[in-house]
């Protein structure tokens, strides 16, 4: 894998910047690519942002060669280079009614799953996209952990994965959500209790507090 200061390529559009990263849409001499460039992050951020983006790097490469999610190009400790996805954000194109998109989705997740990888951050319809034909894509790899599939703590956060995605399924498409995601959607896991208990005020006080962001991309995480 080459490093990403031995590509040239230009920038094309910002997508995004916060204190752990800039994310810009780059073209290379192979096509577009998304790139996330840590070279600006302040000193006091930089291991967590580090952090972040070797285990989007390192889960990347868990799915790579499969559809609908980005593949790693390249990670050389500074700058992760992803391939482009063509397509819009669900909060941008909003699938109403398109049953066939959730059904995709359902299995797209159980592909990431089999493959040992749980997403943990699909709350967020900035990480669901609708590619240009329609169909479901993910991204956004920061949060995922990688492991057993068929381990307890795995098949958990496998279903809480299933659940953000019925949320989504519930806004878009309330009609034809089954009796048994009816049921998946009512039952709280320990760990979603445990979440809003304590995880999700001290994740607050950070973001918002320390790190000053307003974590809407996306209108934020439904209820
Ligand atoms: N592979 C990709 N293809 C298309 N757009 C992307 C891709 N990766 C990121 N983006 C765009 O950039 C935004 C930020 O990227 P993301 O990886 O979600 O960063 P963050 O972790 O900061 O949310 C996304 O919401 C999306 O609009
Ligand atoms: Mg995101």
């Amino acid at each position: 894998m080459p490093a990403t200061a031995s590509i040239p390529a230009d920038e094309v559009a910002a997508l995004k910047a916060d204190s752990f990263g800039r994310i810009a849409l780059m073209r290379g001499d192979d096509g577009l690519f998304v790139r996330r460039d840590l070279g600006h992050v302040p000193g006091w951020l930089r291991l967590p942002a580090w952090w972040l983006a070797r285990r989007e790097a390192r889960a990347l490469r868990q799915v790579d060669g499969m559809a609908a999610v980005p593949q790693l190009l390249r990670w050389d400790g500074r700058r992760l280079d992803r391939s482009y996805m063509d397509g819009a954000a669900m909060y941008q194109r909003p699938p109403h009614g398109d049953l066939v998109y959730f059904r995709r989705a359902r299995r797209l997740l159980q592909g990431l799953h089999r493959r040992g990888l749980v997403h943990n951050d699909l709350a967020k319809e900035a990480n669901w996209l609708v590619l240009a034909d329609g169909t479901p894509g993910v991204i956004d790899f920061q949060l995922a952990v990688r492991g057993h599939p068929r381990s307890r703590w795995m098949r958990l956060l496998a279903r809480e994965d299933l659940r953000h995605l019925l949320k989504h399924k519930r806004t878009y498409c309330p009609q034809s959500l089954t009796p048994v995601e009816r049921r998946v959607l009512k039952r709280h896991s320990w760990l979603r209790d445990a979440w809003f208990a304590t995880g999700k005020p001290v994740y607050r006080f950070v973001t918002r507090r320390l790190l000053k962001w307003e974590d809407n991309e996306g209108q934020g995480p439904k209820p």
